[in-house]
């Protein structure tokens, strides 16, 4: 088990080195993360590449004792670079050239780009391809976040026209797809298609989805190519990852691609950050989880983990005593094999003064220091435990062509794709089961359950994979706006919603509603949950049961026989719709606490705010418990203290 920090040497004077390696080492590391942002210091100048600080730096790791992930560091490109080549630098919708001084400002689809970073990655895995002490590579620094993920320069306008001039070869082709006679739109040349910049009302929902595809295309493009040359030239015992950051579902950027090629995934977990005034909820942190972990369905690293209130220019919340150790062993419980910690000490100077490491400005080690050393003495005892594969029943499906649809027109005010994954999401969680969070072009087959978020998008292809699935006895529960839309983001024409899953969901959908801020619709019990009532938000599908049963209905003066949740059989399954934003978790965990009984899915029940995982190693069940409360929470016998964690056997 690798356990570690981000560590930052050219940040400080240099003969800080062996004293901070030193408390790296003593508070438990074994690993350093080094390298991802220093292009500047390896090329000073253009083509006079020196690396003797980091070979200094290795040497010093190999004394102490500690291993190396190397950051390839084409994140933050050098000024004479930028000066010398002013078109690499990408450009936000309003043709605005972003300047250099921040970082990841410049473009996926610049060829200069990919050809000073093909030199400086080259050169570096060539010096240190025999370096034993360096075991992973880490590919340049969360493609696609801080906005990177867009660019409107004029390399990506004619780089987006030769993407679909690809995809659909023929102009009328795309005119009939795109259905560009609306608005008088219709394309004679392929030259003629714009970006989807500002304009007066809204592009065409197909143009905004081929965008989006493109940019993930260019980022994925571009991270391959590193990839392809690292496996290259890297040494037999050296690793590829690149770490993923965790406000995925809001890019244009399909982590699916990218993982496709690394060795492994890592991802930087922030339960908290810059202006919030309070961290993501622990189903959502534990959602982040299971989707990195879903990427390439095994156990990863995590090469950046809280422990100090972040944030550029605005701080985020302070992480209070044992609350950030205890995301720790939560992220430790969801998959994560091996963990570097961010940072080893904040930066005084430069862009993340806020950016609180371990070690704070004062140099002495403290709290955080001793929080990070009892969970590496700790957690170093249970690696058995902790690397163990994760074995679920239960899938959440996600599929990014919907994100972006759904990006690009919202349909309501108060839409938000991971908010409504988590709200699909939270019931399990709340129960305890193990969740994987994976994309619908992975093998769902062999679950016994799979929720499916908004998925607008359901074309023949994926509602036959649905109909296989729920016949042999499956249980899926789809929520609200399912199948209205094909594979090209239009309505599906002369079909009733939701299409080509109405019959396996026994409904038929006419009306809906958007509700926007503040607007919730009444809904009440029938059958085992009559008493019952709740709201929805953001949306109502207005349902009219064919062969379902109704389980709740809306309580309104025009809508009061319409369902808004329904169950029906089919074949030897079970399809639910949750048709509408329901606010009242208490509704949807019973509801998904009666299937999880149904399918004999093992779970655990404990008061709120408490998770436990439950892992099996070497034939015996572990529990890995956190609490994410600032309260005593008894569990089994035990007093669990305000933020405490541990790991023991069940
Ligand atoms: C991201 C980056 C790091 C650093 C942290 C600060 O995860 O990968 O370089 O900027 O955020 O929170
Ligand atoms: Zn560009």
């Amino acid at each position: 088990m690798y356990l570690g920090v981000d560590y930052y040497p050219e940040h400080w004077d240099i003969n800080m080195m062996d004293e901070d390696m030193q408390r790296i080492r003593t508070m438990g590391s074994n690993i350093i993360r080094i390298g991802e942002f220093a292009w500047h210091l390896m090329e000073k100048e253009e083509g006079k590449f020196d690396f003797s600080f980091f070979d200094l730096v290795i040497e010093k790791a190999k004394k102490h004792d500690l291993v190396v992930m190397f950051g390839t560091p084409t994140a933050t490109f050098p000024a004479w670079l930028a000066k010398k080549h002013p078109t690499i630098l990408s450009e936000d919708e309003f043709g605005h050239t972003r300047v250099f001084g921040g970082r990841r400002q410049y473009c996926f689809n610049s060829k200069i780009y990919w050809e000073y970073s093909r030199r400086i990655v080259e050169k570096l895995i060539e010096h240190y391809s025999n370096e034993k002490s360096i075991i992973a590579w880490q590919i340049d620094n969360e493609f696609g976040h801080e906005g990177s993920d867009m660019c409107y320069c004029p390399q990506c306008h004619s780089a987006f026209i030769e993407f679909l001039r690809n995809k659909y070869k023929d102009i009328q082709r795309l005119n009939e797809v795109y259905g560009t006679i609306f608005w008088g739109q219709t394309y004679n040349d392929f030259s003629e298609i714009p970006m989807p910049q500002a304009t007066i009302t809204t592009h065409n929902p197909t143009l905004s989805l081929d965008w989006a595809r493109f940019r993930s295309h260019s980022i994925n493009a571009y991270g391959k190519m590193q990839i392809d040359l690292v496996n290259q030239l890297k040494g037999d015992h050296q690793q590829v990852t690149h770490n993923f950051f965790g406000g995925f579902f809001e890019k244009a950027y399909d982590q699916n691609v990218m993982s496709e090629a690394l060795d492994f995934a890592s991802y930087d977990n922030y339960p908290v950050w810059g202006g919030l005034k309070e961290p993501l909820e622990p189903a959502h942190i534990a959602m982040t989880h299971d989707y990195i972990r879903g990427l390439k369905n095994k156990n990863y690293w995590i090469v950046e983990e809280l422990m100090g209130a972040q944030g550029h220019n605005i701080i985020g919340y302070l992480p209070r005593p044992n609350q950030a150790k205890m995301w720790a062993y939560q992220a430790m419980a969801h998959g994560c094999e091996n963990m570097l910690f961010f940072r080893w000490r904040g930066m005084t100077r430069g862009a993340e003064q806020f950016c609180l490491g371990i070690i704070d400005q004062d140099n002495e080690t403290g709290r955080k220091y001793e929080e990070v050393q009892s969970f590496m003495k700790d957690v170093s005892q249970h690696e058995g435990v902790i690397k163990s594969e994760i074995k679920s029943d239960i899938a959440v499906l996600y599929d990014y062509d919907n994100n972006w649809s759904w990006h690009y027109q919202q349909q309501s005010a108060e839409f938000n794709f991971t908010k409504e994954l988590v709200r699909l999401y939270r019931p399990f969680h709340r129960l305890n089961t193990n969740i994987d969070v994976i994309d619908i072009k992975k093998d769902f087959s062999k679950y016994k359950v799979i929720a499916v978020p908004v998925m607008q998008i359901i074309d023949e292809e994926l509602s036959k994979r649905f109909k296989s699935f729920v016949e042999a006895g499956g249980t899926i529960i789809f929520s609200f706006r399912a199948g209205i839309k094909d594979r090209d983001n239009n309505i599906n024409f002369k079909n009733i919603f939701p299409c080509n899953i109405r019959e396996m969901a026994g409904i038929a959908i006419q009306e809906s509603e958007s509700l926007q801020i503040g607007q919730e619709a009444e809904i009440i019990g029938l059958g085992q949950f009559v008493g019952k009532k709740g709201q929805c938000e953001v949306w109502r599908d207005i349902i009219t049961p064919t062969t379902a049963k109704v389980l709740y209905q809306y309580n309104d003066k025009f809508y009061n026989d319409k369902a808004c949740i329904t169950e029906n059989s089919f074949g030897k399954g079970k399809v639910y719709y949750i048709g509408g934003g329901v606010l009242q978790n208490n509704i949807l965990e019973e509801i998904i606490k009666d299937i999880v009984i149904e399918k004999k899915i093992s779970y655990t029940e404990t008061p709120e705010g408490l998770e436990v995982i439950t892992r099996n190693y070497n034939n015996e069940e572990w529990l890995m418990i956190t609490n994410h409360t600032d309260e005593n929470i008894q569990f089994q016998g035990k007093d669990i203290q305000p933020y405490e964690s541990l790991i023991t056997r069940k």
